[in-house]
C-alpha cells in the first residue's frame, strides 16, 4: 500500500511542463510534472492500488430465500475474495479544481464459498450442501478526485470525491443444485456488486489517506551534513492546470539549528515550465540563490568536516603539500629566485594553505554555472615540525562548472577560466609577480582543480524518493535557473528491498 502513496508523491515533488510560466513566491526550487509524468504516476498508483485490493476479503453475505418445492433456504456466501483485477483503460486529468483519475472497463475475478441449509414440511429432515463459486465482474469503473493544498509548509492531499461502480457480473457455480444458481443470480447479484463497490471504495479512501499521511510526514528541513540543512518547506499552493502540476519549495541552505542565512526574496520568481520542446515527465528548476545560500552556509561553517563541499578540513580551506613537481615545495628550488627564503630556511619543505576569504559568488549562465571566489594562499615553511607562514598571496579565481545528471546523482566538472593574483604580505621580501603567477597556476591546474573535479565526480545525490530514478535527464541553463528535464523510472524491486530500511 505504501507505494500507492508514492504515485501521488511523485506528482507532488515535481510539477508542470508544457509552456506556461509558473509564478512562485519565495520558492527557489520548483518542480513541474507534465501530463506525461502524471500518466506515469497514475500507472504506478493503479498498479499499487490493485496490489492492495487483490486478496481483499469482502464481508460474508447471508440471506433467507423462499425456494419453490424446497422451502425456506438460508444461503450464506463466505470468504468472498477478490482474486484478480485487470484494467482496460485509465486516465488522469488535472485542472484547477483538482486531479481526477478514472479507471474504466476493469474486470475482477472473485472466488467465494457457498453453503445452504433448508427445511420444509415436505422434507422434515433438513438438507444442506456447500461448495465453491467464482464471480466475474465486468465493466467496473473507479474514479477519484483529489486536491493539493499547502498547509504551513507541508502538502495536504484532500480526497474530494471517489467511487466504484460495478457494471455487470456473472456467477459460475461449482457443484450445487440448479435452484441455487438461480437464487445467487436473482437474490445475491446486487449484494455481491455492492460488496465489491464498497470494498474497493474503502481501499481508495484508505490509500489516499495513507498518501496524505506520508506527505504530512515529509520533513520541512533535510539535513545535508553535519552543519547544513536544506529548507524543503513547500511554498504556496500547488498550481494545477490542464497540462501540468507545479509546486515550489523554499530550497535554500541554512545552517543547521541556526537561522543565519538571509532569506531575501524578490517579489516574484518566474520559472518557465518548458523543456525546450522535449516531452519529459518532470522538470525541476533550481534558482542560483540555492547555490549562493549553500556557499554562504559552507563559508561560515567552521571546523566541520563536510561531506558535501569540497574543502577538506574546516569549511573552505585546503592544504596542499604535494605537487606533481614536488621540488617546487622545497626552499632549495627557490634559492636563486628568492635567496632570502633559502637563506632563512635552507632545504625545508613547504606547503600551501588555501582558504576562501569571501563566500564564492555563484551564478547560472547560459551554458554553465559560473563561480568566482577570492582565496588567500599562504605559503608555509615546515621547519622542525613547525608551520611558519612566510608569504600570503590573494587570488581571484573564476571557474565554470558544467553539470551532468547520471541516475540520481548530479555531477559537475570544473574548468579554470582565469585568475589574478597579488602579494598580500611577505616576510621574505618582494616576490616577482611572474613567479607568483606560475606557482599559483601550477597549484590550481595540477592540484586544486583536479582534486575538486575528483570530488565533484563522486556526485551529489539529488533529493528524490527512494525507488525512483531519473532517466534521460537533460540540463537546461535558463539564468537565473538551472533546470533538469527528465523522465522517471520506478524501481519496484529497489523499493521492496529498501523499504524496510527506509526511515523518512
Ligand atoms: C477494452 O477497451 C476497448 C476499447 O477501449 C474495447 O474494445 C474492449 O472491448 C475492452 N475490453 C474489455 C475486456 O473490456
Ligand atoms: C473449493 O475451493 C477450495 C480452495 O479454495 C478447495 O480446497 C476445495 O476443494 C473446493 N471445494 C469444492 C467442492 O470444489
Ligand atoms: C523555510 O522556508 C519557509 C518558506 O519559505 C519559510 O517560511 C521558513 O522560515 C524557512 N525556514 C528556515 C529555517 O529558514
Ligand atoms: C591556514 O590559513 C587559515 C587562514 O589564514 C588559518 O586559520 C589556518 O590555521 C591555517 N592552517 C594551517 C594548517 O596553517
Amino acid at each position: 500500500m505504501a507505494p500507492f502513496i508514492l504515485l501521488v508523491l511523485v506528482s507532488l515533488l515535481f510539477v508542470p511542463t508544457s509552456s506556461y510560466v509558473q509564478q512562485t513566491k519565495e520558492g527557489f526550487i520548483s518542480g513541474v510534472i507534465s501530463d506525461k509524468g502524471l500518466d506515469f504516476a497514475k500507472d504506478i498508483l493503479i498498479e499499487q492500488g490493485i496490489a492492495s485490493i487483490v486478496q481483499l476479503q469482502l464481508p460474508e453475505i447471508e440471506k433467507s430465500v423462499q425456494v419453490p418445492f424446497i422451502g425456506n433456504a438460508k444461503v450464506i456466501l463466505s470468504e468472498i475474495t477478490i482474486k484478480d483485477i485487470q484494467v482496460n483503460s485509465s486516465s488522469v486529468v488535472s485542472g484547477e479544481s483538482g486531479i481526477f483519475l478514472v479507471v474504466s472497463g476493469a474486470t475482477a475475478d472473485l472466488a467465494m464459498k457457498w453453503r445452504y441449509s433448508c427445511s420444509s414440511w415436505l422434507i422434515p429432515i433438513g438438507i444442506s450442501d456447500s461448495g465453491n463459486a467464482t464471480v466475474k465482474v465486468k465493466g467496473m469503473q473507479v474514479g477519484l478526485t483529489v486536491d493539493l493544498r499547502n498547509e504551513e509548509g507541508t502538502l495536504k492531499l484532500i480526497l474530494l470525491d471517489y467511487g466504484c461502480y460495478v457494471g455487470d457480473l456473472s456467477i459460475k457455480l461449482e457443484g450445487g443444485a440448479s435452484w441455487l444458481y438461480q437464487v445467487l443470480v436473482d437474490a445475491f447479484q446486487g449484494n455481491i456488486a455492492s460488496a465489491v463497490e464498497d470494498g474497493i471504495s474503502d481501499k481508495v479512501s484508505e490509500g489516499i489517506g495513507k498518501l496524505d499521511t506520508l506527505l504530512q510526514s515529509l520533513p520541512k528541513q533535510i539535513s545535508v551534513d553535519n552543519f547544513a540543512e536544506l529548507n524543503v518547506s513547500f511554498v504556496g499552493n500547488p498550481v494545477l492546470s490542464s497540462t501540468s502540476i507545479a509546486i515550489a519549495i523554499n530550497g535554500l541552505f541554512t545552517e543547521r539549528n541556526v537561522f543565519l542565512v538571509p532569506q531575501r526574496y524578490r517579489k516574484r520568481l518566474q520559472v518557465s515550465s518548458a523543456c525546450g520542446g522535449l516531452p519529459k515527465m518532470i522538470k525541476v528548476s533550481i534558482h542560483e540563490n540555492v547555490f549562493r545560500s549553500a556557499s554562504l552556509v559552507y563559508f561560515r561553517a567552521d571546523n566541520c568536516p563536510s561531506s558535501f563541499f569540497w574543502f577538506q578540513e574546516g569549511s573552505m580551506q585546503m592544504i596542499i603539500d604535494e605537487l606533481p613537481n614536488q621540488a617546487i615545495l622545497n626552499t632549495a628550488e627557490w634559492r636563486f629566485i628568492v635567496p632570502q627564503l633559502y637563506k632563512k630556511y635552507p632545504n625545508d619543505d613547504m606547503q600551501l594553505n588555501i582558504s576562501a576569504s569571501s563566500p564564492p559568488v555563484i551564478l547560472v549562465d547560459n551554458q554553465d554555472i559560473r563561480a568566482s571566489v577570492l582565496v588567500d594562499i599562504a605559503i608555509d615553511v615546515l621547519e622542525a615540525g613547525e608551520v611558519i607562514p612566510v608569504a600570503c598571496i590573494s587570488v581571484d579565481i573564476s571557474a565554470s562548472c558544467s553539470v551532468d545528471i547520471i541516475r540520481n546523482k548530479i555531477n559537475g566538472r570544473l574548468k579554470l577560466e582565469e585568475f589574478s593574483a597579488y602579494l598580500k604580505w611577505s616576510k621574505i621580501g618582494k616576490l616577482h609577480i611572474s613567479l607568483i603567477q606560475s606557482l599559483i597556476s601550477t597549484a590550481l591546474k595540477t592540484v586544486v582543480i583536479p582534486y575538486l573535479n575528483l570530488e565533484l565526480k563522486k556526485g551529489l545525490a539529488l533529493p528524490t524518493i527512494d525507488g525512483f530514478a531519473f532517466q534521460n535527464a537533460n540540463i537546461l541553463y535558463l539564468p537565473p535557473w538551472i533546470a533538469v528535464c527528465t523522465d522517471v523510472s520506478y524501481l519496484e524491486d529497489y523499493y521492496l528491498t529498501q523499504h524496510s530500511a527506509y526511515v523518512s
